[in-house]
């Protein structure tokens, strides 16, 4: 995989002399708020470096003020970066003259933001295809791209309608729609779904992951204050404070592996089953052929132990647990086994099984061809999810200790 976007040992400084003596001390490791104190400059990068890989999608967390809009702004150079390097598909974008970066700007980037930023007296086809205007594209194609960008967001139906008429959750529909009209390579989502209600919000979720999956495909950088929002979204995260990225991570590391006490305290407040999928917990299975005798696994299966039963194709059709088993017979398994069995996929969110877990069968996991590949049994995940719980608490507090042992 190509990279698309990497920053390196990117600072950024507000102030009137960014490159003095702010830069110096941000350089040597002072930290934002001493450098504000001496300085009176505010530290809104400090030694950022991420790679974003072509096709994928990262998102940038952190709480308010740690730096994450001014990051994005640094991709499209709304901000001049103090020191450092910012590429975008192999392009220096701090040296772009000014023609160039208006066109790097015109062809390669969208951006959409948290409010919604559409023109109250412009239509919603119009708003969309505003971007395309400013491109020289003919009204014929516009209009066409803008229907298509429309569809994918399901609002194909409102094209006519004005902003007002329309919710905040559709009024958003309308800023990405906006975005992908115009079908440039990077997507830059600066909080593009936090002024939502957490229902809708969760749709904008899916419906960008699935567009993403099946036509999409784009660069996108996605900026949320929210690590459930982060974890959901993202193929990785860069979690920020105060400036500067203290982890980067697939979800499940950063749920695993917390790498300080400011990424634990998120963790904790994450819902995992939402975040972490089946895949996940599911262990390999020890399937039994439908045609086995009973008496022939009997003496392998454990008290308390569940096995799924495979027909000839390797799909689960039945279950079967010790008891089930306890009289001797030369009946092949089929006979005895329970029919009644629960199949998901690898991708499924642990949430969709919590309900068949809490009955204590397991669940059997299928490839797309319906054959068994994995089992979640209900102890392995509830011990999973304690684990994540308990990790994030000795982070915690294995940190405040240390810190209070220095002081
Ligand atoms: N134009 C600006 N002038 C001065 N300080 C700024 C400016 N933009 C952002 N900052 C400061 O930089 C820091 C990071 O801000 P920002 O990137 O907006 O954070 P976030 O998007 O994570 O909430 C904050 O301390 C903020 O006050
Ligand atoms: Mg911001």
């Amino acid at each position: 995989m190509t990279t698309s976007i990497k920053l390196s040992n990117v600072y950024k400084i507000f102030g009137a002399r960014p490159k003095g003596r702010a830069l110096t001390m941000a350089k040597t490791g002072v930290g934002k708020d001493d450098v504000q104190l001496a300085t009176d400059h505010v530290i809104g990068l400090h030694d950022v470096s991420f790679e974003v890989a072509d096709g994928e999608v990262f998102v940038i967390m952190g709480l308010s003020g740690s730096g994450k809009s001014t990051a994005v702004r640094c991709v499209n150079r709304l901000h001049e970066v103090t020191d450092g390097s910012v590429m975008v598909d192999g392009v220096e974008v701090t040296e772009l003259k000014k023609k160039e970066l208006e066109a790097f700007r015109r062809d390669k980037i969208g951006m959409v933001f948290q409010h919604f930023a559409l023109f109250p007296h412009c239509t919603v086809v119009d708003n969309v295809s505003y971007g395309l205007k400013v491109r020289g594209i003919t009204t014929g194609e516009r209009r066409k791209r803008a229907y298509e960008a429309l569809e994918m967001v399901g609002l194909e139906r409102y094209g006519q309608s004005y902003p007002r008429q329309l919710s905040g959750g559709m009024q958003q529909r309308v800023g990405l729609a906006r975005a992908l009209a115009a079908d440039l390579d990077i997507l830059l989502m600066d909080e593009a779904f936090s002024a939502l209600d957490p229902l809708i919000r969760r749709q904008m979720q899916d419906e960008l992951l699935s567009m993403q999956d099946e036509i999409l495909h784009k660069t996108i950088l996605f900026i949320t204050h929210d690590l459930n929002e982060a974890l959901r979204v993202g193929d990785r995260v860069c979690i920020m404070k105060d400036g500067a990225v203290v982890q980067i991570g697939t979800p499940e590391e950063i749920l695993r592996d917390p790498s300080s006490a400011y990424v634990a305290e998120f963790v904790k407040d994450v819902d995992q089953g939402r975040v972490l999928h089946v895949g996940a917990v599911m262990v390999p299975p020890r399937p039994i052929r439908v045609s086995t005798p009973v008496s022939g696994v009997q003496a392998e299966i454990g008290a308390g132990e569940f096995r799924f039963c495979i027909d000839a194709g390797d799909h689960p059709v039945g279950l079967v647990s010790s008891e089930q088993l306890g009289l001797v017979v030369q009946q092949p398994v089929e006979s005895v086994m329970s029919t009644d069995i629960c199949t998901v996929a690898e991708g499924t969110p642990l949430v969709d099984i919590y309900e068949i877990i809490s009955t204590g069968q397991p669940v059997a996991v299928v490839d797309d061809r319906g054959r068994l590949i994995g089992q979640v049994n209900a102890l392995d995940l509830l011990a999973e999810l304690g684990e994540i719980e308990s990790k994030a608490s000795q982070i915690q507090a294995a940190e405040a200790s240390s810190v209070g042992g220095r002081s």
